[in-house]
């Protein structure tokens, strides 16, 4: 799924960047990706994405 249209940049993207660069909100994103920096459309659908990601590793921890 697309999430920022502008860069063409997917949910699968920013997820990665979550876990493999500790991504926590749309600042750090920005450091790693240029998403939201065209039209900003994206940038409320990214955060829910960041959010998500974060709290499925939480459960995903707690459970192992
Ligand atoms: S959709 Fe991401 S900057 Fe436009």
């Amino acid at each position: 799924m697309f999430v920022c249209m502008c860069y063409g940049i997917t949910d699968k993207q920013i997820k990665n960047a979550v876990e493999t660069h500790g991504v926590g909100n749309i600042r750090e994103l920005k450091n790693v990706m240029a998403l939201g920096s065209q039209c900003g459309k994206c940038i409320e659908l990214a955060q829910q994405v960041i959010d998500n990601t974060i709290m499925d590793e939480t459960l995903f921890s707690d459970a192992g």
